[in-house]
């Protein structure tokens, strides 16, 4: 494995060549790390999905560096284009109605729409931009495990099975991208909350968004991947209403993360937090990383961690992946 620094054009090279020859390289993005491969390629594609151990019919994402790309594979409705305008490039996924162009069949797994994506970070713009290839790129990590928002967590898990790493530095937002459907343009459909907050697309839309509750639906077949069991660290994890975290006891092996800086025992060891003041940006970005780190912790047997009582903004996406990350829930009562 080739760990590739984003600083010097000749690693993008040879990132975009290891790519044509079928490879595959974990790229950096605004939202999270992704596994990518050139996604004509159906052997380069059939690796992604054995490198994480993921079932052939969960679907990836295609990152394209313009949006003019996207006629090449999807029909293009009417909306397309304000939303375009408004959130790309950026952390928003878009369903469309596909037309089974020249990519690998595995990428769409079958079904009649694609997801598409313009990512923002440079890097991977970049990389994009050298050969216009498409790349297909679900997020870095095993199947079912927490998502990628450092280099180094691709090379922990998935190290020596790629060909290289293009390290671009901790992740932006650090959750992965919102997810629109527009299979029907008539009825588009939020299928994962993420940093393009459901607010700012019903504005843009003139309607808010149906919200798919894939949490509760294991079976949903309009994105078969969102299992509730994503995104899970392997230790038990409990997830506490926020502001309800018992804070007189304190159990040997069991670590408190907080939303925020808690002052009164900031210093306890067994105490983390997610942000300094609960700024929600903060918040998403230190997630991921935080929840691996309490997993490695051979001192921590169990995690209790603070949830977000509020779904407004970005609050919607922390409390989705809090939610599938968490193995118990408690639940607000009011
Ligand atoms: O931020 C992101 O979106 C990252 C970065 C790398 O771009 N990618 C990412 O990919 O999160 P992945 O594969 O981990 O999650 C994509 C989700 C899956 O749950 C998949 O089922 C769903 O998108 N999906 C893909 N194509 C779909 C389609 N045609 N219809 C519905 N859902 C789809
Ligand atoms: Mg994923």
């Amino acid at each position: 494995m080739n760990r590739l620094s984003c600083e010097n054009s000749g690693d993008l090279a040879r990132a975009d060549e290891i790519l044509g020859r079928g490879g595959l390289v974990a790229v950096p993005s605004e939202t999270v790390y992704g596994l990518a491969a050139d996604a004509r390629n159906e052997r380069s594609v059939r690796r992604i999905f054995e490198t994480k151990g993921r079932p052939l019919i969960d679907p990836l994402i295609v990152h394209l560096h313009h949006p003019d790309l996207i006629s090449l594979y999807c029909e293009i409705p009417n909306l397309l284009a304000p939303l375009a305008n408004a959130f790309w490039p950026g952390p928003l996924t878009i369903v469309l109605p596909y037309r089974h162009g020249s990519l690998s069949p595995l990428v769409s797994a079958g079904l009649a729409t694609l997801a598409v994506r313009i990512p923002s970070h440079p890097v991977l713009r970049k990389l994009l931009a050298i050969q216009n290839r498409p790349l297909a790129a679900p997020s870095a990590n095993p199947f079912g495990y927490i998502s990628p928002t450092r280099a180094r967590h691709v090379i922990d898990s998935l190290g020596e099975r790629l060909d290289a790493v293009l390290d671009g530095g901790p992740c932006e937002h650090g959750v992965e991208s919102t997810i629109l459907s527009l299979a029907d343009p008539l009825d588009p459909v939020l299928l994962r909350p993420g940093p393009t907050p459901l607010e700012a697309l019903a504005k843009v839309i003139g309607t808010t968004p149906r919200v798919k509750d894939c949490l509760n639906e294991p079976k949903n077949p309009e994105a078969p991947g969102m299992l509730a069991s994503h995104y899970s660290p392997s230790k038990p994890l409990h997830a506490i209403p926020e502001g309800r975290m018992e804070e007189s006891q304190t159990q040997k092996g069991v670590a408190r993360l907080y939303m925020k800086r808690p002052y009164a025992h900031g210093e306890a060891a067994d105490t983390f937090w997610l942000s300094e003041n609960g700024d929600s940006t903060e918040i998403a970005r230190n997630l991921f990383e935080l929840l691996r780190k309490l997993d490695a912790d051979p001192t921590i047997k169990t995690i209790r961690m603070e949830y977000p009582s509020g779904r407004e903004g970005l609050n919607r996406a922390i409390y989705d992946r809090m939610q599938r990350a968490a193995h118990k829930m408690q639940m607000e009562v009011s």
